[in-house]
């Protein structure tokens, strides 16, 4: 029986991220090239966000290249900017209605990528479902470091009151602005690790770790993850007990 029967429909959480690893090791354990194993990793993509977006999943967001991947060998940096780019133009998000939007240092991209992805986010702007973020030149070190940047330069004008920063504030300075915190947490790959993604929004979110490498992960693992996440008790600090009694109300 698929793990898609057993889901509870009415659960469904809002927003999925995922940090999307091992296409390199795909590649290898198979004799191909690192950079077939991305080629590979884009049909995941294709086929995670269909089905996701089937579910009702309002937000995807997906780790596709970290600050700290700019210090990979050139010529992997340079494949993956080429596949990125053959993604957007290839267009799935019309067929099914899915936004796109992007979080990251992207002006650290070259500009007819920049061009590209301003392109696509400008022409999928009006789908209404699912919005598929893709985190591009992003880490959460770089982006809460700007975050601080920016609220610092605001209080130096004057638009900002030190005494009225609260968590809202800190939130509303980020990158991620527009989408709520990920109710679950995917990583592929079998590392248990977090790899500077999205530290401040994390906070309670479900963790999912699976050894499966990116190129091998499909519907049914996605199904699996979400099985997964709903037997679990999410009780943002309080008790079991005031939890369900909150849910019986
Ligand atoms: C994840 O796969 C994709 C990116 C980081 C761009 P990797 O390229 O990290 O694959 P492994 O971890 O080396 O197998
Ligand atoms: C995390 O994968 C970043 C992406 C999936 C884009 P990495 O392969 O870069 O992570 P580490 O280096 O193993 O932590
Ligand atoms: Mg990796």
């Amino acid at each position: 029986m698929s793990y898609k029967e057993k889901l509870d429909l009415q659960r469904i959480p809002q927003h999925i991220a995922i940090i999307m690893d091992g296409n390199g090791r795909w590649a290898q354990a198979k004799g191909l090239s690192r950079s077939m194993g991305h080629q590979q990793g884009v049909e995941t993509v294709y086929n995670i966000t269909e089905a996701a977006s089937n579910l009702g999943v309002k937000y995807l967001t997906l780790y596709a290249f970290s600050t700290e991947n700019w210090n990979r060998p050139q010529s992997e940096v340079d494949a993956l900017m080429t596949l990125i780019l053959t993604h957007l133009k290839e267009n799935l998000y019309m067929k099914n209605n899915v936004r796109l939007r992007l979080i990251g240092d992207i002006e650290r991209l070259p500009d007819y990528v920049q061009k590209t992805i301003n392109d696509c986010v400008e022409h999928t702007a009006k789908n209404t479902g699912l919005t598929q973020v893709i985190a591009l030149s992003y880490s959460s070190r770089w982006e809460l470091t700007k975050a601080m940047k920016d609220m610092a330069e605001e209080v130096k004008s004057g638009a900002l009151n030190p005494e009225s920063i609260d968590e809202k504030t800190v939130t509303e300075h980020l990158n991620t602005r527009f989408m709520p915190d990920p109710d679950l947490l995917i990583r592929t790959g079998g590392e248990l690790r977090i790899s500077n993604y999205l530290l401040w929004q994390c906070a309670y979110s479900e963790l999912y770790f699976t050894p499966e490498y990116w190129p091998d992960f499909n519907a049914e693992s996605l199904y699996k993850a979400i099985y997964d996440y709903q037997q679990r008790e999410r009780r943002f600090g309080k008790t079991g007990e005031q939890v369900r009694t909150e849910q019986e109300g």
